[in-house]
């Protein structure tokens, strides 16, 4: 993790925010290059998602949104982790997270007294995190939820609050009934969105793994209630080949994880999991959540939000499957099974981010030979030129070629191409590959439908 972390920084993937500030606590930044790797991860995820699927369309709803909303979500009553502070060092931690230290699992919908008992049960056995002692304090139950003063000018501006949302797909529960009076989709069909979610984490550590401004990727299939199940076995395949065929995610670090303790509502839930380096914990969930949300928000808003079959006539709340996962979740997962250590010879190793060729920030860079030739720089220009509008290039005339390609393969540059004195005579370039470090000529004329056949 520690590798991860320094080549992120070093290589500008991603920052902590605020850093002149001495930082701001599970909130980053994504660099040059994490900017264009979240982008090419967003990219990919609505390609699949909405671009290859008839049935499946896109949304962007607001950050902000009616507080009553999370009323009906059960967010401000149940949307809460258990905390607990070292009595020694004053770290907090969430319970669930120490129970499972020692393999205690606590359920999310538990009292506070209940998480309390077990918390008593098995505290002797738990260290704290940062000082190793077992020294805690009862457990509280904490709201995740972040508040802002949107539009409140009276007052204490904590009182009647409005939410930053706290998962994105509310946006979407309460724009069914828009979409479908909007567009020509018919049941059974898919809503899917990116963007912004806010939450008060207690434990932020483990870098983006668990930030508490991140973005998601959701989508929420609505279904006639005697199909859910059906469409949830579809969608589950669906989500875990993705990770393999879609990404390029080595599938021996995937695995599904089944939830044990549902919540009243869910029929099913599953979570992909990758093997971070610290173990392999949750990517994305997959849930049946049967009519749940849409019952709670046509009650609180008092609105009729069932369906009306065109054909048929018949009328019902649909059911609603989803699949979510987190883009700084996502990027962490890839930069991890990207991240290559290899050894060249005695002394000689190079890091190389192996990414899918979709995935790479910088798909081809250009290098003249010798930054002090005029003919090498200007031809090499117009090579960067001639692709810098198809794909996303970098040029650099820095330092020796060797140096040049190590700091291209720590991005995971697929393809490095070099001008030379020859280029000026034969019109080619030599291009060297990312990943067997195989160098070969290529007519300038050819490279367009080489990278087009290698990269799109
Ligand atoms: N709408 C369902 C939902 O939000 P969740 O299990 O709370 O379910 C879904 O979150 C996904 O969102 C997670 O699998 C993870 O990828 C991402 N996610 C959740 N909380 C996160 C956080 N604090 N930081 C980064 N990603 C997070």
């Amino acid at each position: 993790m520690e590798k991860i972390i320094s080549l992120c920084k070093r290589r500008g993937f991603v920052f902590a925010s605020s850093e002149i500030y001495g930082g701001f606590q599970a909130v980053y930044d994504y660099g040059p290059y994490g900017v264009l790797l979240a982008n090419n991860i967003k990219q990919a995820w609505w390609q699949a998602m909405v671009q290859a699927r008839e049935d499946i369309v896109g949304l962007d709803s607001s950050i902000f949104m009616h507080p009553k909303i999370w009323e009906a979500s059960g967010h401000i009553s149940g949307f809460s982790d258990p905390l607990s502070e070292c009595k020694n060092c004053h770290t907090r931690s969430r319970v669930d997270h120490l129970l499972e230290e020692v393999n205690v699992f606590a359920d999310e919908k538990m009292s506070e007294d209940e998480v309390n008992k077990i918390f008593d049960e098995h505290k002797s056995k738990i260290k704290c995190p940062s000082c190793g002692k077992s020294d805690f304090s009862e457990a509280k139950k904490f709201n995740l939820l972040v508040k802002s003063n949107l539009g409140n000018f009276t007052g204490d501006p904590m009182e009647n609050p409005s939410y930053l949302r706290g998962e994105t797909c509310q946006g979407i529960y309460v724009n069914y009934k828009n979409v479908v009076d909007s567009t020509r989709v018919k049941m059974p069909f898919g809503i899917a969105q990116i963007g912004k979610a806010f939450r008060n984490e207690i434990t932020a550590r483990q870098f983006i793994f668990r930030t508490r401004e991140f973005e998601q990727m959701e989508m929420q299939y609505l279904t006639h209630p005697d199909n859910e199940m059906k469409e949830y076995e579809k969608l589950k395949v669906d989500r875990f080949d993705y990770y393999i065929n879609n990404l390029g995610i080595n599938k021996d670090n995937l695995r599904w994880h089944e939830h044990e303790n549902l919540v009243f509502y869910a029929k099913a839930a599953f979570d992909i999991e990758y093997k971070f380096p610290f173990g392999f914990k949750e990517l994305e969930g997959v849930h049946a959540r049967s009519n749940y949300d849409l019952t709670q928000h046509a009650k609180f808003s008092g609105k009729d939000l069932e369906y009306k079959d065109p054909q048929t006539g018949e009328k019902y709340l649909p059911h609603i499957i989803e699949s979510s996962v987190g883009v700084g979740r996502t990027m962490l997962a890839v930069l991890t099974d990207a991240f290559v250590e290899e050894e060249l010879g005695p002394e000689d190793t190079r890091i190389v981010m192996k990414f899918n060729k979709k995935l790479a920030p910088i798909k081809v860079a250009v290098f003249p030979l010798l930054k002090n030739k005029p003919e090498l720089v200007s031809k090499a220009r117009e090579v960067f030129d001639m692709l810098k509008l198809k794909y996303m290039c970098e040029f650099d005339d820095n330092g020796n070629i060797g140096k040049r390609y190590r700091r291209q393969d720590e991005i995971g540059t697929p393809y490095c191409l070099t001008v030379d004195f020859d280029t000026l005579e034969d019109g080619c370039v030599t291009i060297r590959d990312r990943d067997t470090m195989k160098q070969e000529r290529i007519k300038i004329a050819e490279l367009t439908s080489f990278l087009a056949k290698e990269l799109e």
